[in-house]
């Protein structure tokens, strides 16, 4: 038998890890065609899911309560800002288009972009969740289940996208200070859908962000929820809630965050000491292994 010299046992699993990694990173920075093709079949087919919803909406809204008709209303602002994001990310977008939810800068990475869309299609597959239950304890099976399909689809579409578990530190690189950059205006673009435009919140729905402790109090308070969301029971000015709070990590950067919360506080009455982008940070940093939504409980134990 030849003697296969050592060098190349020692090569073998060099050449193996440097393939393993190529192949590793082409996967990572770009989607490749399938995935492209499934996500944007997906897309057009719960579009058309939606489409049917919104006409079983409008038959039978009177015989809707209030809560469902808000909800109803705030979806059909997120699913155009969904829209957006989704077809920014698939470079897709029209002209005309592009207001809405926050710009994809052109030099923004593939997985940032990825993991904006995947927030909101996170989003998309919670209200329809809830919508569905909402429906069912009313015994309309058509309109559950339509929410339901849209619901499941938008949970396989989030699966879809090539794993994006990085944190948004992309961003930080090219941040302004918070004082720079307009809080109102952001709010109006990520938060006022579901809080309303003067963040009075919707009685039962969608809790207020005005004079509320949770906003107020605590600096890491409002940071944890913006970072991470929030889901389960809540109580805010003795109403309760319990709905779904997405999550903003990969929408929002540490500076955008402190600036909408910032302007949150400034509506309220009592005085808060103001957040600012070090304080984002640290927070985010603290928790940066996190990735489920805060309960109230958590976020009052300490
Ligand atoms: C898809 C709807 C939705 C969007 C968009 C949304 N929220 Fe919320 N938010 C909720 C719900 C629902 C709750 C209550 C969560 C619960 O039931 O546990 C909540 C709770 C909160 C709370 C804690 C309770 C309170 O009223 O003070 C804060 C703070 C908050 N949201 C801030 C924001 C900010 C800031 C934005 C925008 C960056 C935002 N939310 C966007 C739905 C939303």
């Amino acid at each position: 038998m030849t003697r296969v010299p050592k060098r190349v046992f020692l090569l073998f699993p060099i050449i193996v890890l440097l393939l393993l990694t190529s192949c590793r990173m082409k996967r990572s920075s770009y989607m490749n065609e399938e995935q492209r093709q499934h996500l944007n079949n997906s897309y057009d087919s719960l579009q058309g899911s939606w489409e049917t919803l919104m006409s079983e909406y409008k038959t039978g809204r009177d015989t809707l309560p209030p809560k469902l008709k808000t909800m109803y209303g705030r979806m059909q602002q997120m699913h155009k800002q969904m829209g957006t994001t989704h077809n920014q990310m698939m470079g897709r977008q029209r002209r005309g288009h592009m207001q809405g939810n926050k710009m994809m800068g052109k030099g923004m990475g593939m997985h940032r972009r990825g993991q904006m869309t995947g927030e909101w299609y996170q989003q998309m597959m919670s209200m329809h969740q809830q919508m569905a239950d909402m429906h069912e304890r009313m015994g309309q099976q058509s309109m559950a289940r339509t929410n339901r399909r849209l619901s499941r689809g938008y949970g396989r579409m989030m699966q879809k996208l090539p794993a994006t578990n990085q944190t948004s530190d992309e961003a930080s690189k090219e941040e302004e200070q918070p004082s720079r950059i307009n809080g109102e205006q952001l709010f109006v673009q990520n938060c006022a859908s579901c809080h309303g435009n003067k963040a009075e919140g919707y009685s039962n729905v969608f809790p207020p962000l005005v004079n509320t402790e949770w906003v107020s109090g605590d600096k890491s308070v409002p940071i944890r929820i913006l970072l991470n969301g929030m889901q389960g029971e809540i109580e805010v000015n003795g109403q309760s809630y319990q709905g779904v709070m997405p999550s903003f990590k990969a929408r929002l950067s540490t500076a955008e965050m402190a600036a909408i919360l910032n302007y949150l506080r400034s509506l309220s009455e009592s005085s808060s000491p103001q957040i600012t982008m070090d304080d984002v940070a640290s927070v985010k940093q603290n928790y940066k292994d996190r990735n489920q939504p805060w309960t109230a409980a958590e976020l009052k134990a300490d």
